[in-house]
């Protein structure tokens, strides 16, 4: 059996122990219509044809590719599901809001992939009740799909995956990223970049929160955060690194979503070190 078939069988293996037959049937979909999507990433990736567009200013970027992958998930969803609502990066939210909401971001990393640079995903979360119950993201470069059903694991390319159980800071590679708004907002982040820094091992900004989350999961990253994150960043990846034993907490309410996820012996400490309030205050 060549590895890929043995992938395979692992990912089918993961489905079949999950308790909900409709849960694990949606699942499924979203397995197979994110490596869709990610198809349509590499077939933009590194060509000349992104058609890159600023939104609210140079840092915040759309390209066909983003366009395309949404249009496709879309379609998927609204044709099989078409009483779930949608909530996704490019076209916003529906306004009724029934039992299943989607949670989408078509191309996380957008900046990296107009850049040539690998580290970018599509992200999937599926709320039920308000709950994220099932989560996918899959980085199609490097052909790895993540995945996470609630009360289930999370699991890499089909394998189970542990976040890091490290406790000693000094030993730990932590993430980060930059808000969009930095050329008009000092709350940018780069205090807690000096609070942390000198403690760490080393310190990353890899450009999609959620593979930053992946990774986390994955123990890849003994912890991320960010500040001024949207539902569709972190839906799918905050439910892949609690299921792999991650803990994750909103350290700031006063600025989207700002979120610390990391193993659980060091986020009291890195709790301790990051602020709870906007820079200089
Ligand atoms: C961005 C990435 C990036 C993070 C930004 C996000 P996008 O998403 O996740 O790592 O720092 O805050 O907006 O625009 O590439 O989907
Ligand atoms: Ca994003
Ligand atoms: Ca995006």
């Amino acid at each position: 059996m060549t590895e890929d078939t043995l992938r395979k069988v692992r990912v089918v293996f993961c489905l079949f122990s999950i308790m909900d037959a409709n849960l694990s049937s949606i699942l499924v979909d979203m397995m197979s219509w994110a490596r869709e999507a990610g198809a349509v990433h590499r077939r933009y990736f590194r060509g000349d044809e992104l058609n890159v567009k600023s939104k609210l200013n140079d840092s915040d970027i759309v390209t066909v590719a983003d366009k395309a992958a949404e249009q496709l998930l879309i379609n998927h969803i609204r044709e099989s599901y078409p009483d779930h609502s949608i909530l996704s990066e490019e076209s916003g939210e529906e306004d009724h809001a029934p039992e299943y909401r989607w949670v989408i971001d078509p191309l996380d990393g957008t900046t990296n992939f107009s850049q040539g640079l690998p580290s970018f995903c599509v992200s999937i979360g599926l709320e039920h009740g308000g709950e994220t119950v099932l989560g996918v993201v899959y980085a199609a470069y490097l052909d790895e799909l993540f995945h996470a059903v609630k009360g289930e694991g999370a699991f890499l390319n089909g394998e189970r995956i542990k976040a890091s159980d490290k406790s000693d800071l000094g030993q730990c590679v932590v993430a980060t990223g930059f808000p969009v708004d930095k050329d008009m907002n000092p709350d940018n982040n780069l205090d807690n970049v000096a609070r942390v820094l000198p403690y760490v091992r080393g310190m990353r900004r890899l450009g999609s929160a959620a593979m930053d989350l992946c990774y986390v999961a994955a123990g890849f990253l003994d912890g991320y955060w960010e500040l001024n994150l949207h539902p569709w960043d972190v839906s799918a990846g905050l439910l892949i690194a609690s299921e792999a034993g991650a803990e994750y907490t909103h350290f700031r309410h006063d600025r989207n979503i700002s979120v610390l996820a990391s193993g659980r012996n060091i986020h009291e400490r890195m709790l301790s070190l990051l602020s709870d309030r906007p820079a200089g205050v």
